[in-house]
């Protein structure tokens, strides 16, 4: 078996009908989409349909949504386009840094925020959203399903008392878009980001979805592309990539695609509980989006463990990508009230729609034996079994 890659929530392989769909792209359609001659025509057309693609994914008018560089992009034009100076806002504990660290900047323009706590599960309280609202709120921002554990938050809820306030609701579902069906009329959100690279199109394009009617202040300065929300050229190979991917996960959900994902990742985990002792699943009970299982193996360091597998050929990851390397344990597992050893002894493994069930054979055959020989050599380990 060749490399085995379980790491997609950190970024997914372009899949080959969607690269077959942007080449042109690259090539013979190279026009600027807002030059009115035979090149920008058909570039202009290819944005458009693309468009509407997305506008069909969510169940919104393809006017709503507006291109962006990624996920970081459209959290960040959400963000900082409706809150200012004096407002207050609400998001979570277990944010993405793309919302937690510009929820940090919003602290320093005059901003008071208010992070809303997990509960063991990761999942917010959608009462513990009401207590917090205050005269000021402007925006109650907060995440669809969770990157490191695949939780999904109840986006509904929070979309009714967002509305019952009249204050704009935010949620970012780069790690949802693709994975479950989306209505952004059913979560009644305002605002909803997503990200090409998480859902087999390429890194470096995304989008937001912004309700009619609401105000946004633009983020960059220049042209009046996509009507005045997003200055800049648009990347249509990007965006012509991340419109099939949408129409690709359209048809995958009318063919039960979610399905087969949850039962291949259930496979994976319920293999790796049955072998290994001392395991658990963060985030177990709450809902998760299909293709993600985040698993805590005590008694192990999980970049230890992410070594050890990569060097067998198998990727995956300790939870969110830019945190790797980084000493501290996840702020989203301590925020669901992991004991610290046990959030660094954690391990995110993420399907995607290229994965297998021989590879889940590979993981399930690699992993046992290797989370057994790293606790051979660990003293705690040993002590522990001694004490038993
Ligand atoms: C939940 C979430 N939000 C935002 C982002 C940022 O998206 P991008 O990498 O497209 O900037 C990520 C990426 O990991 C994510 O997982």
């Amino acid at each position: 078996m060749g490399r085995v890659y379980f790491d997609n929530n950190a970024t997914t392989p372009v899949l080959p009908e969607v690269f077959d769909a942007m080449r042109p792209y690259f090539g013979e359609r190279f026009g600027n989409a807002s030059s009115i001659h035979h090149h920008g025509q058909e570039t202009r057309a290819a944005v458009e349909r693309a468009r509407e693609s997305i506008a069909e994914l969510l169940g919104c008018r393809a006017s709503e949504i507006v291109f962006t560089s990624g996920g970081t992009e459209a959290d960040n034009l959400a963000i900082f386009g409706l809150a200012a100076s004096g407002d207050h806002v609400i998001s979570s504990t277990t944010e993405h840094h793309a919302v937690l660290n510009s929820c940090k900047h919003l602290e320093c323009l005059g901003c008071d925020i208010t992070y809303v706590p997990v509960d063991g599960r990761g999942q917010v309280d959608p009462e513990d959203i009401r207590r917090a609202l205050r005269p000021k709120t402007k925006l109650i921002t907060l995440m669809m399903a969770n990157n490191e554990t695949g939780v999904l938050q109840p986006v509904e809820e929070i979309g009714k008392i967002a509305a019952e306030a009249d204050v704009y609701f935010h949620t970012d579902a780069v790690q949802a878009a693709g994975k479950v069906p989306i209505s952004v009329k059913k979560i009644g959100c305002d605002l909803l980001s997503m990200s090409g690279h998480k859902m087999h199109a390429p890194q470096g394009v995304g989008a937001l979805y912004v309700r009619k009617g609401t105000l946004l202040q633009p983020m960059l300065y220049g042209g009046s592309h996509e009507r005045s929300r997003r200055a800049g050229t648009e990347n249509v190979p990007g965006i012509v990539a991340l419109g099939n991917a949408a129409e690709l996960a359209r048809r995958g959900f009318e063919n039960g695609g979610d399905a087969a994902m949850t039962a291949l990742r259930d496979r994976l985990q319920e293999g790796l509980l049955e072998q290994v002792d001392a395991t658990g699943v963060n985030g177990d009970g709450a809902p998760r989006v299909p293709n993600t299982t985040n698993i805590y193996f005590d008694y192990i360091e999980g970049e230890a463990l992410v070594i050890a597998l990569d060097l067998k050929g198998l990727a995956v990851s300790t939870g969110a990508a830019c945190s790797s390397g980084a000493i501290e344990p996840s702020h989203v597992l301590t925020a669901m009230g992991l004991r610290p050893d046990r959030a660094r002894a954690s391990i995110r493994f993420s399907l995607g729609k290229q994965n297998t069930s021989q590879e889940v054979a590979f993981a399930l055959s690699l992993v046992p034996e290797t989370v057994s020989r790293l606790r051979e050599l660990s003293p705690v380990y040993h002590k522990q079994a001694v004490s038993n």
